[in-house]
């Protein structure tokens, strides 16, 4: 059971963790944003966002090949 709490992006009702489970799919924030659509309504969530990427950025791609 997901907990409001968790959500980081309201207008998509995206939970941090679904959207750090992304980052390693794609290579970059513009990408994460076309393929979870985080961030990409009322951008209400930019500074929380970032401030994930600050602690998730490193694993932009590394589940690609
Ligand atoms: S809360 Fe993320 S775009 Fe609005």
């Amino acid at each position: 059971m997901q907990e409001d709490a968790d959500i980081l992006c309201y207008c998509e009702w995206l939970t941090r963790d679904e959207i750090i489970a992304a980052i390693p799919h794609v290579r970059s924030l513009k990408e994460l944003r076309e393929t979870t659509r985080v961030c990409t309504t009322c951008f209400g969530c930019e500074g929380d966002l970032d401030d994930l990427l600050v602690q998730y950025g490193h694993l932009f791609g590394t589940a690609l090949a």
